[in-house]
């Protein structure tokens, strides 16, 4: 197995109130969870990142699920990352598809939003996959490629960057890609990152795998030796997230 350490975040999207985050902390709070072993990241809302922060656990990582590319002006609506560090978060998940594919971010601005990141002070995960019609048309590695340079292109501190691969066709659809399948791209943006960047970061940079992971599947795709962690959704919000984050044990 690798020397990367495992990392499992959870990515509550446009969920829950505060009742419900109080339930969702305090099971993390109190599970049995080795934090020498796991990284563990949630993700809220951003309106509850401050609150999250206060009662969570200080071993695990808060993050925005999104910021804006500049530090503050007439820009209704948007957070910065200096604010997302205002209120105790550390981390930025950037480019979800959700952001490209609902909200019609470009990967232009993508990479400016991780290079303001970066540059702010935050740590940043930077999300590809590809959509149905671009698998089905074999267009796979093309997409996440074109996807990486851009986010590649903007970054001056591997150190602080988690990558996460999310195939469009498996989030929220319960359609989880096969551990053959989830590999096989893993491996290429390892060897991407090997070819394009250097052998350094592609040892040592994380790459999770997102997209209907569950209690039930994390440990076989685990088991992959380039798929170092889970960007989870939906089961980020019930008590099975516990046993994703415990996968390797
Ligand atoms: O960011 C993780 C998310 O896109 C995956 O969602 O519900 O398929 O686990 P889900």
């Amino acid at each position: 197995m690798s020397q990367r350490k495992f990392f499992v975040g959870g990515n509550w999207k446009m969920n829950n109130l505060k009742k419900d985050n109080e339930k969702l902390i305090e099971l993390m709070n109190n599970a049995s969870i080795n934090y020498d072993k796991a990284e563990v990241l949630v993700a809220p809302p951003a309106l509850y990142i401050d609150f999250v922060r206060q009662r969570l656990n200080p071993n695990v990582h808060v993050a925005a699920q999104n910021c804006y590319k500049l530090e503050k002006g007439a820009f209704t609506g948007d957070i910065s990352p200096a604010m997302i560090k205002d209120c105790g978060a550390d981390y930025v998940i950037l480019g979800h598809s959700e952001r490209r594919n609902v909200f019609g971010e470009s990967d232009e601005l993508i990479g400016q939003k991780v290079k303001h990141a970066l540059d702010a002070g935050l740590n940043v995960l930077p999300c590809i996959g590809e959509k149905l019609e671009e698998r089905e048309a074999g267009k796979t590695e093309e997409v996440v490629f074109r996807q990486m340079k851009h986010i590649a292109d903007n970054i001056s501190d591997w150190s602080r960057v988690v990558i996460a691969y999310e195939p469009v066709w498996a989030i929220g659809t319960g359609k989880t890609a096969t551990p053959q399948q989830a590999q096989e791209v893993h491996a290429q943006l390892r060897q991407w990152l090997a070819t394009n960047v250097n052998q350094q970061v592609a040892d040592s940079t994380r790459i999770l795998y997102g997209g209907s992971v569950t209690g039930a599947t994390a440990k076989e795709l685990a088991s992959q030796p380039d798929i170092d962690g889970f960007l989870v959704g939906g089961a980020s919000l019930k008590p099975e997230i516990i046993d994703i984050i415990n996968a390797r044990n």
